[in-house]
């Protein structure tokens, strides 16, 4: 099987990207459980942002549009909320060099809009590369799919697909696999036959296959429901998912911390791996007295938009190695944050002890960027290197921030 090439890719998941725009509008978001982040409910709805911001003036999407600035998207961003901030951050400085040559103002976020924008740039690799039937055909007679089934040609062992091409998305096409499984998998042992198992881009080359066969060409029309993690975080609890994996899937008796697994990959990825584990969960599911749990309508896309955000949330910081970081980084040269100001901080920024600026990550990071350009010419002013942030760095600097201002607070 070869995949298309890459470019082939890139355009069709910015076209997709485009094509989901209109499913724009939803408001409102829900906390990410225990993370202080709030989840955009339509996470592409960032890209009405990044346009109105500007950075596409600067920035394509996964190979599309300007390339003054690097190409953003088709896994570029893999990491939680904060590591993606500190990548944002560490380019500051030649980021604003570009914004000064093009004369465009800094533009400022609010929490809200910063969220929104890094979920928008974290969740292009959930659409995935569209499928390739050629592909599909392929996986239809390797997993054993063609001896059960037709398509558009009458039934078989098992029901005509052909109804399944109304609907576009290999997520409903994942989806109908799934609530059809105990019945399938039943059939197949009775036949003595293996059960299937998905690669990442299995199920998308199967469903454009299915598409094929039952219209007779290639389709245009792909549209994949992006999915509202908030929701999914319900349908989580709702299927029973959580009487094993915990409320906020972080493990349980016997079943694995999810925000641990690597479960950053496109959504159909992501489904092709609760098929996979699907038969080993059936048997614990069987044990525990919990159903084989059945989606509809979009129930499904908004699970997988929850697993998809879970490693997104920051885990808690440690604040004595964030203290490190503040003094390390230099920003104890400037800022004055409680304990830290007894070793004679000039004050040249403001005090950051006592100020909300850590009281969320959102909130940290948008005051971050709003304050860089000042922050630059203060910091290369006094020829200082610019203060890079990797990995944990921030997370830790929010923890000790929040320690300093928790102890400025005047006692109730
Ligand atoms: C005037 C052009 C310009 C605009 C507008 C612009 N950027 Fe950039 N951006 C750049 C350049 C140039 C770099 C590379 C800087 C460097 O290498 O340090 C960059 C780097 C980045 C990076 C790091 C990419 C990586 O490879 O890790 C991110 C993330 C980013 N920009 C996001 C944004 C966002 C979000 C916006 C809108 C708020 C934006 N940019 C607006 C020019 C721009
Ligand atoms: C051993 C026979 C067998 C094999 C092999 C098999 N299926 Fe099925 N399939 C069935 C049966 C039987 C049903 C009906 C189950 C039910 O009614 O719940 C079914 C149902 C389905 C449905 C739901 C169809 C609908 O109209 O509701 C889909 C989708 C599906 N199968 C896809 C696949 C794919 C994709 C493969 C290959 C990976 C596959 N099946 C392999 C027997 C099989
Ligand atoms: C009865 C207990 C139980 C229930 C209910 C359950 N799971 Fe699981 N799940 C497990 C176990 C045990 C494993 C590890 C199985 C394995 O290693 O193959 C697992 C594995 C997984 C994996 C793969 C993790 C990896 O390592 O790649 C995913 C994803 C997953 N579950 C999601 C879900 C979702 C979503 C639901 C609800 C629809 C759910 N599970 C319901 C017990 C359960
Ligand atoms: C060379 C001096 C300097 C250094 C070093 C420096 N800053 Fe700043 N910082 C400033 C100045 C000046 C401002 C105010 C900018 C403005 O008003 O736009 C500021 C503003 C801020 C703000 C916004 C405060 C608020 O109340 O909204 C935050 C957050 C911040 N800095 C964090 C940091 C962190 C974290 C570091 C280390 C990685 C750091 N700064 C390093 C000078 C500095």
């Amino acid at each position: 099987m070869t995949a298309p090439p890459r470019s082939v890719r890139a355009a069709a998941a910015a076209a997709l990207a485009l094509a989901a725009l209109g499913a724009l509008g939803a408001t409102g978001a829900a906390a990410q459980a225990g993370s202080g982040l709030e989840l955009p409910p339509d996470p592409l709805g960032g890209r009405v942002l990044f346009a109105a911001k500007g950075c596409a003036q600067c920035h394509g999407i996964a190979g599309r549009g300007r390339s003054i600035g690097p190409n953003l998207g088709e896994g570029h961003f893999s990491g939680s909320f904060l590591e993606l901030g500190a990548s944002l951050w560490n380019h500051v400085p030649g980021m604003s060099v570009t914004f000064d040559v093009a004369g465009l103002p800094w533009p400022e976020l609010e929490e809200g809009e910063m969220t929104e924008l890094l979920a928008f740039l974290y969740f292009i690799e959930y659409l995935g590369r569209p499928g390739v039937a050629a592909a599909g055909q392929e996986v239809f007679a390797d997993q054993g799919c063609a001896f059960c089934h037709e398509i558009g040609a009458g039934e078989g062992i098992g029901p005509d697909l052909a109804g399944l091409e109304r609907f576009a998305s290999p997520l409903y096409v994942a989806q109908e696999i799934w609530n059809h499984g105990p019945r399938m998998l039943a059939s197949m042992r009775e036949l003595g036959m293996r059960a299937p198992s998905f690669a990442e881009g299995d199920l998308a080359d199967l469903a454009a296959y299915v598409r094929q066969q039952a219209e007779g060409g290639a389709q245009e029309r792909l549209l994949l429901a992006p999915g509202d993690p908030n929701r999914g975080h319900e349908v989580f609890a709702a299927k029973g998912c959580s009487k094993c994996h915990g409320r906020d899937a972080r493990g349980g008796e016997d079943a694995p911390d999810l925000s641990q697994v690597d479960l950053h990959r496109s959504a159909e990825g992501i489904a092709a791996t609760m098929w996979n584990h699907g038969l080993v969960m059936g048997d614990f599911m069987r044990e525990r007295g919990v159903g084989w749990p059945i989606f509809e309508d979009s129930e499904l896309a908004d699970l997988i938009a929850y697993l998809f955000f879970l490693p997104f949330a920051d885990l808690p910081g440690d604040p004595a190695r964030g203290a490190e970081v503040f003094a390390s980084r230099s920003c104890a040269d400037c800022h004055a944050a409680g304990e830290l100001a007894a070793g004679g901080a000039a004050e040249k920024g403001p005090r950051l002890a006592g100020s909300t600026a850590a009281a969320s990550p959102a909130a940290l990071m948008a005051a971050m960027w709003n304050h860089a350009p000042m922050m630059k010419t203060a910091i290369l002013g006094e020829a200082l290197p610019w203060p890079e942030l990797a990995g944990a760095d921030l997370r830790d600097l929010r923890a000790f921030l929040g320690r300093q201002a928790a102890a400025a607070a005047p006692p109730p």
